[in-house]
């Protein structure tokens, strides 16, 4: 704390790199405010935060240890003492100086302060929701209190930062000075307010920005509704709502009260746990032993060939220059050349649409791919990303013509999705330049990189191409080389689940629906027909000859494959499709559904299986989580977390319920063992128990928890 000859006291946040409040960060807060009350020379405060930033809001790394212990008794401390009585209520006023950002807990704190001045384009906002938490230093009392019910309710459901800018319009933030001035500015406004010539303004005990009783309840009641529609397997929003409602109608304490309530409700919660996992997940792919340990760098990238531009190599393309890597495209023959151009051209074009590209940059963009026919120029890229189609013949005899086109020290990689990369590598000398970059279709959209490596590929070839994967703002994770890699393998028994459910007389639209209303972006079949039959059909059977012993064979695919249908790209699959792409069920379904019934002779009986919504979901999603059991014992992944974001970005697992193996740990290995041993016992092996889980469930130990012994594959 610094006090200067003017009276102010500056207090600065100190916590790097966001300057998040750890409860000791908090605690020293209290602290120089008693130190400033106490000393008569004190007349106003300001809290500022050091390096640009004013908070990033409450420490996140804090959370796991709350959610274990259950211990969050300090936050009353923050919420009542500190941010009421010590800041709110003291005698002398504080004004926040806010630059960079002030989130979740940090607004908070600024909030609690009598003003607020910010530099331009700081960002401001109360974003605990996206991490199953509410907010806890009273922002739901103070931002209905300075914006309105509207616009809080709208910042706090959909966890959006707005800019400093839109915060002054709204009263948020009192006036925007230059960074240079921000300061200065703030220490003269507090000490206006101490002399009163300014207005002291206590956002909690505040009421002129609120609606009326009446019309309040109704905001809230929509909100209620909103929520309801949109996330339907969470409470935290509607108790945020609550805390918010209680606020209205019983005024801003009572309301900090009711938030604390709900807080230490949420906070431990499977949601708030799962989301904070899905959180630390994220940022720990980062970290690959033996890989990012070593100390090296990733080299300069400047320009990456693209081989194949039909949908993924078009993808993969814009997704390079749309983060400024120029792109060389390698295409058969002129005419696919030019659709492969087109494509890329309408991937831009949607990106001007959606306001995300200028029209001006959407020129530069395009400009920055160059097209060819030839391997000539290939001298000039440091990595080529192959994406031709799935022909193992194919894609050996690119690599062999990379080879001896490229640089020696050019990266070589692949999209491919089934094969196993040591056969892609077969006619190459230089194993150790090959590495499988594999995008999720839309490539340009979809988040995930998988990063398949080979017993024989460079930790330096790794960290280049994570470093590229970060460069074109995509998340790498590092797997191991084996069929379907991790997402697609984990992910196989998900559709095989379904097709035998409907030989035993489930019924299609009731596990499609049953399974999006668990929290899957979409069902099985629905997702059949967005990939497509025939890619359904080629990938399963890659499946189907490496793991033999547990795939479950349907003949329901194929038949509808035979029958022309090829799912949504020919407008008919389980569902029919309208020029629009909306689905709805196809009237002609039973014909394939009895045919394909008829084939399996599962059904006990003669009678449909009667199964309840949670034996539908637990039929699918075991036999998935059995699979990354596998997945996890062969050491595919490095770790646990690893497998849980993955799932999260490449197949739209609900992030609130913490990514495939975090959910299966809080279902309970046992649970999970015992279910698929009875199915086993009598629908046969593809619900068979793997050994990692029977041994997990045996021993009660997570299935997250790492494996201690023999050394990784990888
Ligand atoms: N489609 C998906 O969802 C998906 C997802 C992940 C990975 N993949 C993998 O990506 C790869 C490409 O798949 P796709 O769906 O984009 O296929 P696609 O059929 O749309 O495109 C392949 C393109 O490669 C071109 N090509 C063939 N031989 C070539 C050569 N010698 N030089 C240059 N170009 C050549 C073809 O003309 C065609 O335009 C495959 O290995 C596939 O397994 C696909």
């Amino acid at each position: 704390m610094e006090i200067g000859s003017d009276g102010v006291a500056v207090i600065t946040l100190e916590n790097p790199p966001v300057n998040s409040l750890a409860f000791e960060v908090l605690f020293g807060i209290k602290e120089k405010y008693d130190e400033a009350m106490a000393r008569e020379e004190v007349k106003a405060i300001v809290v500022t935060g050091a390096g640009g930033k004013f908070s990033g809001g409450f420490d996140i790394a804090s959370f796991p240890a709350i959610q274990q212990t259950g211990e969050f008794g300090d936050l009353n401390r923050v919420s009542v003492d500190l941010m009421i009585h010590t800041i709110e209520e003291a005698k002398k006023p504080s004004v926040a100086a806010i630059e960079g950002l002030a989130l979740g807990g940090g607004l908070e704190l600024a909030m609690s302060c009598h003003a607020r001045i910010s530099a331009p384009k700081a960002q401001l906002g109360l974003p605990e929701l996206q991490l199953g938490i509410i907010p806890g230093f009273g922002g739901t009392q103070r931002l209905p209190r300075l914006v309105g019910l509207t616009k809080a309710i709208e910042m706090m459901l959909l966890s959006k930062p707005i800019p400093a800018e839109t915060g002054e319009e709204l009263g948020l933030v009192d006036a925007i000075v230059p960074p240079a001035e921000l300061l200065l500015v703030a220490r003269k406004w507090a000490l206006e307010i101490a002399q009163g010539t300014k207005p002291r303004l206590s956002s909690l005990q505040r009421t002129d920005k609120l609606e009326p009783l009446g019309e309040a309840r109704e905001i809230i009641k929509f909100a209620r509704a909103q929520v309801k529609r949109t996330a339907p397997n969470l409470t935290h929003p509607q108790l945020c709502l609550d805390a918010i409602e209680e606020g209205v109608v019983s005024g801003g304490y009572a309301g900090v009260i009711k938030e604390l309530e709900h807080f230490a409700t949420v906070v431990v919660s499977d949601t708030a746990k799962s989301l904070v996992n899905v959180f630390f997940a994220q940022r720990a792919t980062a970290r690959v032993p033996g890989v990012t340990d070593l100390g090296l760098k990733p080299r300069s990238i400047k320009r990456v060939a693209v081989v194949g531009g039909g949908l993924m190599g078009s993808g993969i393309a814009t997704a390079l220059i749309l983060s400024n890597i120029p792109v060389l495209l390698k295409e058969i023959n002129d005419q696919f050349l030019q659709q492969g151009l087109g494509r890329i051209r309408a991937n831009l074009q949607s990106q001007v649409k959606k306001g995300k590209l200028s029209q001006d940059k959407f020129e530069k963009t395009m400009d920055m791919v160059i097209g060819t026919l030839t391997y000539k120029d290939f001298k000039t890229v440091d990595m080529v990303i192959e994406a031709v189609i799935e022909n193992i013949e194919l894609k050996q005899n690119i690599f062999l013509e990379l080879e001896k086109n490229c640089n020696p020290n050019c990266v070589l990689a692949s999209n491919t999705s089934t094969i196993d990369l040591n056969l892609v590598a077969a006619k190459i000398r230089s194993e150790d330049r090959l590495v499988g970059a594999h995008f999720f279709s839309p490539a340009h959209v979809m988040p995930l990189l998988e990063i398949v490596r080979t017993e024989n590929t460079s930790a330096q070839v790794l960290v280049d191409l994570m470093a590229v994967g970060k460069t074109i703002k995509k998340v790498p994770v590092v797997v191991g080389n084996c069929t379907g890699f991790a997402v697609n393998r984990v992910f196989f028994p998900y559709t095989m689940a379904a097709c035998l459910l409907v030989d035993l007389g489930v019924d299609i639209y009731l596990i499609d629906n049953v399974i999006k209303a668990w929290g899957m972006p979409m069902g099985p079949f629905r997702l059949t027909d967005l990939v497509g039959f025939g890619v359904g059909v080629a990938v399963g059977a890659q499946f189907v000859k490496t793991f033999p012993d547990r795939v479950y064979v349907s003949q329901l695919i194929p038949l509808m494959l035979q029958a022309k249908r090829l799912g949504e790209s020919n407008g008919k699959g389980f569902y029919e499709y309208d020029g629009k792409r909306k689905a709805r069920p196809a009237p002609d379904i039973m014909q394939f559904v009895k045919q394909s019934q008829e084939e399996a002779g599962i059904m006990p009986n003669n009678k449909p299986l009667a199964v309840s919504e949670e034996d539908i979901v637990e039929m699918i999603m075991f036999p998935v989580v059995n699979e990354a059991c596998r997945v996890l014992a062969e050491r595919v992944v490095v770790k646990a977390s690893d497998l849980d974001i993955a799932s999260v970005l490449g197949m739209g697992f609900p992030p609130y319920r913490g990514g495939i193996v975090f959910w299966a740990d809080l279902v309970g290995p046992k649970h999970i063992f015992a279910r698929l041993n009875k199915w086993a016992q009598v629908y046969g092996d593809f619900f068979k128990p793997c050994a990692f889980l029977e041994e997990r469930a045996a021993s009660g130990v997570s299935l997250s928890t790492p494996i201690k012994d023999s050394k990784s594959r990888l």
